[in-house]
């Protein structure tokens, strides 16, 4: 053991504070030898009702807990705020920093050795990877797992992107309303969060790929009894590491964000990935902007064929593989030796990792996509950068000029999209102003705006859209997201204006407002802020957070402030 326990702090001697600190801890029927010098391991639980995604986490965590105990350990979990992204309003988006203040304070001000943090709908596990960074102990991350495959009249349905493709039939008048709710009956049917490649198992394949977990965390059902296995190995091994001292920043550094980035694209994952990968490496010090990940990922093919950008589910990634047979089909792509939880490097994790099913898991010679990723645009209208996933969009649309036609924010799409009157094109682009960070504010996933009613009539299907916003990861289309400085903060977004000539070249990685100088300067000096919220949260959210593309932490969280509490208690 490389330095003493943080927790003999608390339980080791007989002041007054001693008494305190185990003798409450009893009432549980703690038994004396818990407090012999043992690890303490937190099992930081986002468990919620109101989190379905997350709801069987307490189940779980027991799994972990257990295997805390084999290891010798001493268990303690406990809650933090979680964030269902189907319930929540106006945005989870909003609260995930809060969520990480809430894991990063718990950690600290308690008597904890290391941490295994239990995340799965999509926030969960930036928030929680993001406060256990800034306390920087030992920690592993335990997913809660995609649900079985969604099954609707015969065929297999993916969590969202099933539901945008029916939403827009039944707009367009071809799908009925009875087939549309049975849909819905038959999408979400086994514990676990959304099953195709949208946020959270993107976030959680991440996690895989940068050695957080350990091995096959990203894709195993979360109905399968082996991912109780992979629970309990995990709170085995955090025992270990506490043992160890192998801390979060000993385990995340620049290889494992460039690792992610390159796994990122090959999954054709999610755009929001970018958001919360820039928000960890802040919080860790470890030097990696936008311009890295579009480094790293620019010529990594889309290898993995799930939804949104292919045709097969969660469940059948896992049977073909998961994260480690990827990680061996990308060969030199993956840093091998970046750092892993379970094995040291990523490179022994990948030991006897093997594709069996080379049509969900595609080889580097046959792609499902010739460049998977991510595309980092930048112009007079993305100053600090805007993303566009090109897995998704319409290759037609990635080189388009045009007109656009602009909603001030969310409230004004809503009302307009789809009235009968309103002045709008087919090769048109939509814009959308006033959703980004502190825009909206929340940095809501509303970027892939819908196609104008009379346009989805006439069988238009896919259209450039741009906004200062994010998407679903289940999401798709020609979409451009995440313009920085955003509009809200007086971005060149704010100044667009119905009728002007917007360029988009995917291929030049530009994204350009046709104005003149002289007319954009003059929109600028003519542009006023809006007014942010006047109390609570919401003012605290707009007066500190940071821009996407410096991942929308608040400017006050950005760095470590390590596992030291600021005083003693009593
Ligand atoms: Fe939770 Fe999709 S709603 S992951």
């Amino acid at each position: 053991m490389s330095r003493p326990l943080r927790s003999r702090t608390w339980f080791e001697g007989s002041h007054r504070n001693n008494f305190i600190h185990r003798g409450w801890l009893r009432n549980q029927g703690t038994p004396s030898d818990q407090f012999d010098g043992r690890p303490v391991i937190g099992i930081c639980n986002t468990w919620s009702e109101l989190t379905p995604c997350n709801a069987h986490l307490r189940e779980l965590a027991d799994h972990v807990r257990r295997g805390v105990l084999d290891a010798g350990g001493y268990p303690l979990e406990f809650p933090v705020m979680s964030l269902g992204e189907s319930l929540m309003r106006p945005t989870t988006m909003l609260f995930r920093n809060l969520v990480s203040m809430d894991v990063e304070e718990s950690i600290r001000a308690n008597p904890l050795d290391g941490v295994v943090l239990m995340a799965g709908c999509d926030k969960t596990t930036p928030a929680l990877l993001m406060g256990a960074a800034s306390v920087d102990l030992p920690a592993v991350l335990v997913s809660g797992g995609p649900m079985l495959n969604g099954k609707f009249r015969g065929r297999d349905i993916g969590s969202g992107t099933s539901l945008w493709e029916f939403s827009e039939q039944v707009r367009a008048g071809e799908m009925s309303l009875d087939a549309f709710l049975d849909a819905e009956i038959g999408m979400n049917r086994s514990a676990g969060h959304c099953m195709s490649m949208g946020t959270a198992s993107t976030m959680a394949c991440l996690s895989e790929a940068m050695g957080v977990t350990l091995p096959h965390n990203g894709a195993l059902p979360a109905v399968d009894a082996r991912r109780q296995t992979l629970a309990r190995l995990s709170g085995r091994r955090i025992v270990d590491l506490v043992k160890q001292d192998l801390r979060l920043s000993q385990v995340l550094d620049r290889r494992s964000f460039l690792n992610a980035a390159v796994a990122c694209s090959a999954l054709g994952g999610s755009t929001n990935a970018i958001v919360h990968l820039l928000a960890l490496a802040g919080r860790l010090g470890v030097s990696f902007t936008l311009d890295d990940w579009e480094m790293a990922a620019h010529d990594v093919p889309c290898l993995v064929d799930l939804m949104p950008t292919g045709r097969f589910l969660m469940e059948d990634f896992c049977y073909a593989g998961g994260v480690p047979a990827l990680m061996v089909e990308l060969g030199d792509f993956v840093d091998r030796s970046a750092a892993s939880v379970w094995t040291g490097t990523l490179g022994a994790s990948l030991a006897g990792a093997r594709n069996d099913n080379r049509d969900v898991i595609r080889p580097l010679c046959d792609p499902v996509a010739p460049a998977g990723g991510v595309a980092v645009l930048r112009g007079n209208l993305a100053e600090r950068g805007a993303v566009i996933k090109t897995s998704t969009a319409s290759p037609a649309l990635m080189e388009h000029t045009a007109r656009a036609v602009v909603f001030t924010d969310a409230a004004d799409m809503r009302a307009k999209v789809d009235d009968p009157d309103l002045d709008v094109r087919p090769d048109d682009i939509l814009v959308l102003q006033n959703v980004g960070p502190r825009g909206y504010p929340g940095f809501p996933e509303v970027g892939n705006l819908p196609i104008p009613k009379r346009l989805v009539q006439i069988g238009v299907r896919d259209m450039v859209r741009i906004s200062d916003g994010r998407m679903s990861g289940t999401a798709f289309g020609t979409v451009v997201l995440h313009v920085a400085p955003e509009a809200a903060v007086g971005g060149a977004l704010a100044l667009v204006r119905s009728g002007d000539r917007i360029a988009l070249s995917v291929s030049a990685r530009r994204l350009d407002l046709m104005l003149e100088p002289e007319e954009l300067a003059a929109r600028r000096a003519a542009w006023t802020p809006a007014p942010g919220p006047a109390s609570g949260y919401a003012q605290l959210y707009t007066q500190h957070v940071l821009q996407a593309d410096e991942g929308a932490d608040f400017d006050f969280l950005v760095g470590c402030r390590g596992s030291e509490p600021a005083a003693d208690s009593h």
